[in-house]
C-alpha cells in the first residue's frame, strides 16, 4: 500500500499513445486512497476517452477553460491550490516545450503555470524527439525549475523503433507520487547563513582575481535547507545561479571584502552559518582606476590578504551557534582541514580533494569528508551535489548537540 491517503492528485493528460497506461495509473492512486481529479488536453481525448478517466478517478474529466452548455469557469488557480500534487502523464515533447517557455494556451498548462504544489512529468515520445537538443534543453530548464522528470525508459516505441521515450510503468509513477508526498525531513535550526560562488578581485576595469567556483554546491545547500523549512540568508559571489525557494533570501556581493561586510550583517541573527564560498585569500594592494595598457615589461601586481571570514565568525559567534566551513585542498588533505577546523573555531569541516575525479569546483558532484571538532570523522562516496548537501545537513543536525555539549 502506498501512502497516499487522502492526498489531492491532478492526474494531467497529454496525446501520447502511452496515455493508457495513464488510466493504471490513476486507478492505483484511487485504490491508495489518494483524491484525484484528471485534466485532459483536447487532443489527447482522442487516444482515451474522458469517460476512462473520469470513471476510475470518479469525478468529471476537465478539458475546456469553460463549460460550454452552461458557462461554468474551471478555476485553474482554485486547482492548483487544491492539488498536493500534478502528475502529468504522458507528458509529450509539446507539453514540456510549452511549460519550458510558460505558454499556458490550455486548461492544462494554465494550472501547471499556476501550481504551488511539486509538478511530476513523465515523458513519452519516440526516441529521436527525446534525444533532439530543444528536448533536452526544455528538460534541463524544468528540473532546474524542480520539476520531477521522471525518465523515460527504453524499449519498443509506438513508432516501431527502439529506444529511450517509453513511459514509465504506471508502478513506478505512483511510488515516485508517494516519495515526492512522503514528509520531508525537518531541522532544529530556523534560520541559517551559507556562502556560494567565486569572489571577483578587482585588478582593473576589466581584469579580476577569480577561481574556479560555480556556486552549485553552496547552492544545492542553500535549496535543500529551505526545503526543510529553514530561512536561508545566501550571500552570492557571482555565479549564473539564481535560486529556486521562496524561502531563500539571496545577497550578491562580488568581492571577499562585501563578502565579509554581508555575512558580519548577517551572522548574528542566525542559529549559525555553513561557508561553501570560494572566497579570494588576496586581493590586488591598489586596483588601477583604468585599464592596465600591455607592455613588454613583465607586470608585478602587489596583493594583500583579504579578511579571512570564517576566522572573524569563529570569534565573534554565540555558544549558541553552529559554523560549518569547507576545504578545498590539492595536498596533505587532512592535516590541512584538522588545521583550519581548529584555528577557524568551527563545529564541522567538509573536506573536497581536487585530486577526486567528479569532486570540487564546477562539477555536479562531489566527494567530501566531514570532519568535527571533537575528533570524529565522516567518508561519504561520490554522488550529485544535491545529496552531499543533505548529508551535510543530516550530520550537523545528527550531531551538532554531542559536539557542543
Ligand atoms: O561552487 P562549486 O563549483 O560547486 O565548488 C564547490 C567548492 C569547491 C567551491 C566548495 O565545495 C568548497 O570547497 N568551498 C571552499 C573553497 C575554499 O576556499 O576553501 P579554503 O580551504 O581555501 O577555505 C577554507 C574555509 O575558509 C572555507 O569555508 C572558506 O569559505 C573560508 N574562507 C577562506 C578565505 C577567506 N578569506 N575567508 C574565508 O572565510
Amino acid at each position: 500500500m502506498l501512502e497516499l491517503n487522502g492526498k489531492h492528485i491532478i492526474v494531467g493528460v497529454t496525446a501520447g499513445i502511452a496515455a493508457y497506461k495513464t488510466a493504471t495509473l490513476v486507478r492505483m492512486l484511487v485504490k491508495n486512497g489518494a483524491d484525484v481529479r484528471v485534466l485532459m488536453t483536447p487532443a489527447s481525448k482522442h487516444l482515451i476517452t474522458p469517460l476512462t478517466m473520469a470513471t476510475l478517478s470518479k469525478h468529471p474529466v476537465l478539458t475546456e477553460f469553460y463549460n460550454p452548455e452552461n458557462g461554468e469557469w474551471n478555476n485553474h488557480v482554485r486547482m492548483s491550490l487544491w492539488a498536493d500534487l500534478f502528475i502529468i502523464a504522458p507528458a509529450t515533447a509539446n507539453t514540456l516545450a510549452k511549460m519550458a517557455a510558460g505558454i499556458a494556451d490550455n486548461l492544462l498548462l494554465t494550472v501547471c503555470l499556476s501550481a504551488r504544489c511539486p509538478v511530476m512529468a513523465a515523458p513519452a515520445m519516440d526516441a529521436d524527439m527525446w534525444q533532439h537538443p530543444a528536448t533536452q534543453e526544455n528538460i534541463q530548464t524544468l528540473r532546474k525549475r524542480g520539476v520531477y522528470i521522471i525518465d523515460p525508459a527504453c524499449g519498443e516505441l509506438a513508432s516501431g523503433l527502439d529506444g529511450q521515450g517509453r513511459m514509465e510503468e504506471p508502478e513506478r509513477i505512483a511510488e515516485a507520487a508517494a516519495q515526492c508526498l512522503r514528509k520531508k525531513k525537518t531541522v532544529s535550526f530556523k534560520r541559517v547563513l551559507v556562502t556560494a560562488g567565486p569572489t571577483h578581485e578587482t585588478i582593473d576595469p576589466v581584469r579580476f582575481i577569480g577561481n574556479h567556483s560555480s556556486g552549485k554546491m553552496g547552492y544545492a545547500l542553500a535549496e535543500a535547507l529551505a526545503q526543510r523549512g529553514v530561512q536561508v540568508i545566501l550571500v552570492s559571489g557571482p555565479t549564473g545561479l539564481t535560486p529556486l525557494h521562496a524561502g531563500i533570501e539571496r545577497v550578491c556581493v562580488t568581492n571577499a571584502h562585501e563578502m565579509y561586510e554581508a555575512t558580519m550583517h548577517y551572522f548574528s541573527e542566525t542559529d549559525g552559518a555553513i561557508l561553501c564560498a570560494a572566497v579570494a585569500d588576496y586581493t590586488p594592494v591598489a586596483p588601477a582606476a583604468k585599464k592596465i595598457k600591455r607592455t613588454a615589461a613583465p607586470l608585478v601586481l602587489e596583493l594583500r590578504p583579504t579578511i579571512d571570514i570564517a576566522a572573524a565568525l569563529g570569534q565573534q559567534r554565540r555558544d549558541d551557534q553552529f559554523l560549518v566551513g569547507f576545504a578545498l585542498e590539492t595536498d596533505n588533505e587532512r592535516a590541512n582541514a584538522q588545521k583550519k577546523l581548529q584555528t577557524k573555531k568551527m563545529d564541522f569541516i567538509v573536506l573536497n580533494s581536487l585530486n577526486d575525479e567528479g569532486a570540487g569546483f564546477g562539477t555536479d558532484t562531489n566527494k567530501i569528508t566531514i570532519l568535527d571538532s571533537r575528533g570524529g570523522l565522516y567518508e561519504y562516496p561520490l554522488q550529485n551535489k544535491q545529496s552531499i548537501a543533505e548529508i551535510i545537513i543530516d550530520t550537523l543536525e545528527k550531531n551538532i548537540t554531542r559536539i557542543k555539549s
